[in-house]
C-alpha cells in the first residue's frame, strides 16, 4: 500500500480517500489532488525564494494564511489577507472541477474510450495556453486553463490501464508532445475480462499488460454499448458496465478497484500534476508563477481619466491627484503591485496600459493631454470597460470624467463586469453641470444617476466636485479604498425622507474604520460602543473626524470594538457605507448541484436565478486560519430596504459553508455574514461589497476557451428564461473587437432559444493574447437581464515541440573536504534544433553564478554556451532552458561526494511538504526518496 515514489521522495498515506470527484462530491474531489500539488509546489518555490532573498522560511500553522504570510515574509508583509489568494486558488480548482460539467461526454476530456491520442492533445494545447498567458501577464485565463489541463492530466490516472501496468511514477510523455504516446491497444482488440463481483483489480487481459498497451474504459449514460472485449469505466451511471466484459476499471474511489490501485492513482495523479507546475514554473519564473498562485501583498491601481477638450482645466488636476496617489503609496505595505491606465476620449478609447514600475505609470500619465471631442458626451463606458477585463478580480478602478457616456448601450455589459469580478468603481465627476441635460433617459432624472448606480452596485461612489476640490475627494477616498485588507460591514441605498437608524458591529480585528455617506441634504448622529455621540455638525469630536466634499461625507473613526449607531436624517436619496481594514473576510458564490457520472456543485458565473430557492458556498478567511473563525448567521438583505432572507448555514469545516436560501428577493441585495472569532471571543459581522441581483434568465456559453489566430469560431450560447417568451435582445461584447457578429434577437420557444457568437482573431494575434467576452441578454419585457463573462485566449498553434537539448561540455571540479574553500565549474552547450530558438537560461539553486552566451556554431546551429561557477557547498545544479513558446529542457550535475539523492530532471526532492497538514483528511509524511 505505501508506494515509495521515486521522482518525489516522498511516501503518501491515505487515511481517507482523495479522489477523482469534482467539487462537492462524495467528500473528495479532484480539487483535493490539485490542492494537495498546488501547496506542495508553492510551498517548494516559497522556501527557495526565500533562501535567494536570505529570508527564514517557517510555516507557524497550517492555514493558507499562514503559507501566504510565509511567502510574503513574516516581517516585510504586515498583516495580509488572504482573499486575493483564496481567488486565485479557487480559479484553478473551480475549472479543474468544472471539466466534469462542461465536458461530461468528451471522451478526450477524461480518457475515457481509449481516446488517448486527443486526450494527450488536449493536454499539449492546455499547457501552451498557460505558458502564453503567464508570459503575457495574464493569470486569470492562466490560472483557468491550468485547472482545466490539469484535469485531464489526472484522469489519464484514474481511467487508464497506466497503474495496472505496474508504474508508480507518472507518465512523462504526456508533457512531452515530441513522444509518441507508446502502444495502446488497438481498435477492436479485447482489454479486459469479465468481471463477476466486484471489486475486480485483475480484470485487464494478461496480453495488455505483457505488451504494455494502455487501455482505458468506455463510458455511456445512455447506451449500453461498448465496442466488443473492451473495459468499461465502470460504477451505478455507466450502462456500458452491465455489458460483457462486465465491470469497470476507473480507480476514481475505492470500490470497485483495490484499496491499492485507487491510492497508487492518486498518488501518480497528484505526482504528475507537481511535474506540470514544475514545467510551468521554469517558464514562468519563480516570481510570476508565485503571482499565478495568487501569492500577491497588495491590490493594483487603476484609473480611467477623460481626455477629451472639455477635461483641459480638470486634466491636469486629475493628473497631479493620481500621481499623487501613486507616490502615496511607494513603500508603503499598501503599494500597488501593478497600475493600469485606461483614457478614453471620442471615439477613441484605451489601450489600456498596464505596468508594475510606478515611475513608468507616472509618465505615461503626466503625458495625457486633453483635445477633441469637445462638450459632446464621450466613450466612458468604453473606457471603464477595458479597465474591468484588464484588472485582475476586485481592483479598485476610480474613473475622472467630467460628462455623460455616449456609450450607454454598454451599461448592461459594464454591470455584468462590475458584478463578474467585483471590482469596485468611483466615480470623480469635475464640472457636474455641463452637458447632463443632454441625456434623454425617462428613468434616471440626471447621467450623473446613471454613474450613481454603477457606483453603488460596485461598492463605490459616484462624487461630484469642483476642480479645485478634486484633491480632497481622491485623498479621502483612495487612502482607504486600495488596500487588501479593506472589509465592508455595512452599507445600503436609501431614498430619504425619514429618520433612520442604522446598526453594526466592530470587532477588535478591525481597524482604520470609515463612514462614507454620499447624499445632499442630511444630517446625523453617530454613537459608539459607550453611548458616547458625536453630531455631523461636529467636523472633530470624540469619536472622530468628519470631512465633507462635494456631495461625500466621510467620518475617519477612533476604533472601539462593540455596537456602533448611526441616525440619519435625510430629505433627499442617500447612500451609507462603513469599511474598514481586517484579514478577517469571506468570499462567496452561488453554486448549483448538477448530475451525471460525476455529480456535484458548480459555481454559477452570473445571476443567480431568481424567484426560487438557492445555493451560496461562503468560505471564510482570517488571521489565524479559518478554523478560529464560526459563522453563525448569513443572510440576502435588500440594499435600498429592510427586507432580509436568512439563509441557513451549513458547516462544510475548513471556513467553508454551504448556505440555503429558500428565496432570492428581488432587486440589489448584499450577503450579510455573521459570526464569532474563536481566538478573541467576539461576534465580528461583514458584508458583500459588490450589490448581488438575481435574474429569471439564465446564459449557458459552452467555450472551448482556446482560439487561433486567424481562425474563425462560432460560439454557441443558450438563453433560458423562466415564466413567458418573447424576444430577448442579445449583446455581445470583447474587449479586443475580435467579435464579428452575433444573434442580437432571440425568440423563445418554450422559454428557451439558442444564438452564437462568431469570433474572428487576426491571423497576427501574439499567442497568450487574453480576451473577455461578455454576452448580455435584456428580457422580452426589458425589466431583467443576465450575462455570461467568459475569458478566451489565442493561442498559435504549437509546432516546435521539442524542448530545447543540453549537452554538457566540461565539469571542472576541485572540490575538497572543506567545501567552502573551493569552487567547481560547468559548461554546456544548448541548442534547440530547429525550434523556436532558446529564450532564457536559468540555474537552480540560485547560489551559483550563470553566464550564458549565444553563437553560431557548426552547420550554422545557433549554440548557446553556458558557465555555471558554484561554491563545493553547493554541489548540485540544474540547468534550465526555455525555448520559445515555452518547452522546457534540463540537465542536471552534481559534484557531490555522497550518493546522489536528486532526480535527474522534473521535480528536485520534496521536502516541503512535511509542514503542510494543510488538508487535514490527508497525512502524509516525508522521506528521502532512495
Ligand atoms: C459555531 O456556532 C454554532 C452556532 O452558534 C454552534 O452551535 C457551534 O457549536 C459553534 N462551533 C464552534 C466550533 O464553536
Ligand atoms: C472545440 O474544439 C473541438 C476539438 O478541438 C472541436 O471539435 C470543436 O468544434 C470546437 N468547438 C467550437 C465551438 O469551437
Ligand atoms: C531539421 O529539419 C530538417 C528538415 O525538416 C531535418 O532533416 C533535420 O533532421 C532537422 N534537424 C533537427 C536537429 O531536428
Ligand atoms: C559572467 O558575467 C559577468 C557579468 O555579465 C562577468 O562580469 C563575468 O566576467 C562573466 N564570467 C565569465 C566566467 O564569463
Ligand atoms: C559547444 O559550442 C561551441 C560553440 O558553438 C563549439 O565550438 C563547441 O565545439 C561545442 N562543444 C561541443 C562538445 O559540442
Ligand atoms: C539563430 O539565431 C538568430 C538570432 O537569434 C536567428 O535569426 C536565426 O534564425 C537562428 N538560426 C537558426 C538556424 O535557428
Amino acid at each position: 500500500m505505501l508506494c515509495p515514489m521515486l521522482s518525489l521522495g516522498f511516501l503518501v498515506l491515505l487515511p481517507f480517500t482523495v479522489a477523482f470527484n469534482p467539487i462537492g462530491g462524495k467528500g473528495q474531489t479532484h480539487v483535493n489532488i490539485m490542492e494537495r500539488a498546488v501547496m506542495m509546489k508553492i510551498t517548494e518555490v516559497c522556501r527557495e525564494v526565500a533562501k535567494a532573498e536570505g529570508r527564514d522560511f517557517n510555516i507557524l500553522g497550517e492555514s493558507l494564511e499562514e503559507l501566504l504570510q510565509a511567502c510574503l515574509g513574516r516581517d516585510k508583509a504586515g498583516e495580509v489577507s488572504a482573499v486575493a489568494f483564496k481567488t486565485a486558488l479557487d480559479q484553478i480548482y473551480r475549472q479543474n472541477g468544472l471539466v466534469d460539467s462542461l465536458f461530461a461526454s468528451s471522451e478526450a476530456h477524461h480518457f475515457h474510450s481509449e481516446a488517448f491520442v486527443e486526450g494527450r492533445n488536449l493536454i499539449t494545447v492546455g499547457v501552451a495556453t498557460v505558458k502564453a498567458n503567464v508570459q503575457k501577464e495574464n493569470f486569470q485565463v492562466a490560472r483557468e486553463a491550468l485547472g482545466r489541463v490539469s484535469h485531464t492530466l489526472q484522469d489519464f490516472y484514474s481511467h487508464s490501464n497506466w497503474v495496472e501496468l505496474g508504474h508508480r511514477t507518472p507518465y512523462m510523455n504526456l508533457l512531452r508532445p515530441d513522444y509518441s504516446i507508446g502502444p495502446v491497444a488497438g481498435e477492436g482488440e479485447a482489454t479486459c475480462s469479465n468481471c463477476e463481483k466486484e471489486p475486480c483489480p485483475n480484470s485487464i487481459l494478461p496480453t495488455i499488460l505483457q505488451e504494455k498497451k494502455l487501455t482505458s474504459g468506455y463510458l455511456s449514460v445512455t447506451s449500453s454499448f461498448k465496442p466488443a472485449g473492451k473495459c468499461s469505466h465502470g460504477g451505478p451511471s455507466d450502462k456500458t458496465s452491465n455489458q460483457r466484459p462486465r465491470g469497470g476499471i476507473h480507480k476514481d474511489e475505492p470500490g470497485l478497484q483495490s484499496w491499492e490501485l485507487h491510492t497508487a492513482a492518486v498518488d501518480v495523479a497528484i505526482a504528475a500534476t507537481l511535474d506540470l507546475l514544475e514545467d510551468i514554473r521554469a517558464v514562468a519564473g519563480d516570481v510570476d508563477f508565485l503571482q499565478l498562485m495568487g501569492i500577491t501583498r497588495s491590490s493594483l491601481l487603476c484609473f480611467v481619466i477623460d481626455t477629451t477638450g472639455s477635461m483641459s482645466d480638470d486634466i491636469a488636476e486629475a493628473k497631479r491627484v493620481a500621481i499623487s496617489i501613486i507616490d502615496s503609496k511607494k513603500g508603503t505595505q499598501d503599494e500597488p503591485s501593478a497600475y493600469i491606465l485606461v483614457p478614453f476620449n471620442d471615439p477613441e478609447f484605451g489601450p489600456a496600459i498596464r505596468t508594475t514600475d510606478a515611475e513608468v505609470i507616472k509618465t505615461k500619465i503626466s503625458n495625457l493631454s486633453a483635445t477633441g471631442g469637445g462638450d459632446e458626451p464621450e466613450m466612458c463606458f468604453s473606457g471603464l470597460k477595458l479597465a474591468l477585463t484588464t484588472a485582475p478580480q476586485s481592483s479598485s478602478i476610480f474613473v475622472f470624467t467630467d460628462a455623460s457616456a455616449k456609450d450607454t448601450h454598454l451599461e448592461a455589459t459594464v454591470k455584468a463586469l462590475m458584478q463578474s469580478t467585483r471590482s469596485t468603481v468611483s466615480f470623480f465627476i469635475t464640472n457636474p453641470g455641463l452637458s447632463w441635460r443632454r441625456r434623454r433617459d425617462t428613468q434616471r432624472s440626471t447621467a450623473f444617476q446613471l454613474y450613481q448606480e454603477l457606483a453603488q452596485a460596485s461598492g463605490g461612489q459616484a462624487i461630484k466636485v469642483s476642480k479645485e476640490m478634486l484633491p480632497q475627494a481622491t485623498d479621502i477616498i483612495v487612502d482607504s479604498t486600495t488596500s487588501t485588507l479593506v472589509v465592508t460591514l455595512l452599507q445600503c441605498v436609501r431614498s430619504g425622507g425619514t429618520t433612520e437608524t442604522f446598526t453594526f458591529l466592530a470587532d477588535p480585528s478591525v481597524r482604520d474604520m470609515m463612514i462614507y455617506i454620499t447624499g445632499n441634504s442630511f444630517s446625523f448622529i453617530l454613537q459608539n460602543p459607550s453611548g458616547v455621540s458625536q453630531s455631523s455638525q461636529v467636523p472633530e469630536g470624540p469619536l472622530g473626524t468628519i470631512q465633507s466634499v462635494g456631495n461625500l461625507y466621510r467620518v475617519r473613526m477612533k476604533h472601539q470594538a462593540g455596537l456602533w449607531k448611526m441616525e440619519i436624517n435625510s430629505r433627499q436619496p442617500y447612500t451609507l457605507k462603513v469599511m474598514g481594514q481586517s484579514s478577517t473576510a469571506f468570499m462567496y458564490d452561488f453554486v448549483e448541484a448538477f448530475g451525471g457520472p460525476h455529480p456535484g456543485f458548480v459555481v454559477i458565473e452570473s445571476r443567480p436565478q431568481a424567484e426560487r430557492e438557492a445555493k451560496l458556498l461562503v468560505k471564510v478567511t482570517g488571521k489565524q486560519g479559518p478554523d478560529f473563525l464560526n459563522v453563525t448567521e448569513v443572510s440576502l438583505e435588500e440594499a435600498s430596504g429592510s427586507g432580509e432572507v436568512k439563509g441557513t448555514v451549513e458547516d462544510l469545516g475548513h471556513g467553508q459553508y454551504l448556505v440555503s436560501v429558500d428565496r432570492v428577493p428581488k432587486g440589489q441585495m448584499v450577503l450579510l455574514l455573521k459570526g464569532l472569532d474563536k481566538n478573541t471571543s467576539s461576534l465580528f459581522q461583514r458584508q458583500s461589497s459588490t450589490q448581488l441581483t438575481v435574474s429569471k434568465l439564465t446564459i449557458m456559453a459552452q467555450a472551448n476557451r482556446t482560439l487561433e489566430p486567424g481562425t474563425p469560431v462560432s460560439l454557441p450560447f443558450t438563453v433560458t428564461i423562466s415564466g413567458t417568451g418573447g424576444t430577448c435582445t442579445v449583446r455581445a461584447d470583447d474587449d479586443r473587437g475580435f467579435v464579428q457578429s452575433f444573434t442580437d434577437s432571440l425568440t423563445l420557444v418554450n422559454g428557451s432559444a439558442q444564438g452564437s457568437v462568431e469570433l474572428r482573431p487576426p491571423a497576427n494575434t501574439p499567442s497568450g493574447t487574453d480576451i473577455t467576452l461578455t454576452i448580455t441578454a435584456e428580457s422580452p419585457d426589458k425589466s431583467d437581464s443576465n450575462y455570461a463573462v467568459l475569458r478566451l485566449s489565442v493561442v498559435a498553434k504549437v509546432t516546435d515541440l521539442s524542448p530545447p537539448a543540453c549537452h554538457i561540455v566540461s565539469v571542472r571540479d576541485n572540490c575538497s573536504h572543506n567545501c567552502s574553500l573551493s569552487t567547481w565549474e560547468l559548461s554546456a552547450n544548448i541548442t534547440d534544433g530547429n525550434g523556436t530558438g532558446v529564450r532564457s537560461v536559468s540555474s537552480r539553486p540560485g547560489d551559483g553564478v550563470l553566464n550564458s552566451t549565444s553563437s553560431v556554431g557548426e552547420g550554422g546551429v545557433n549554440v548557446t554556451q553556458v558557465l555555471y561557477r558554484a561554491s563545493c557547498c553547493s554541489p548540485n545544479v540544474e540547468i534550465i532552458a526555455v525555448d520559445g513558446v515555452g518547452n522546457v529542457g534540463t540537465c542536471f550535475h552534481s559534484v557531490s561526494r555522497l550518493p546522489t539523492t536528486a532526480p535527474l530532471s522534473g521535480s528536485p526532492p520534496l521536502t516541503a511538504s512535511l509542514s503542510l497538514g494543510l488538508y487535514v483528511l490527508l497525512l502524509y509524511f516525508s522521506q528521502k526518496a532512495q
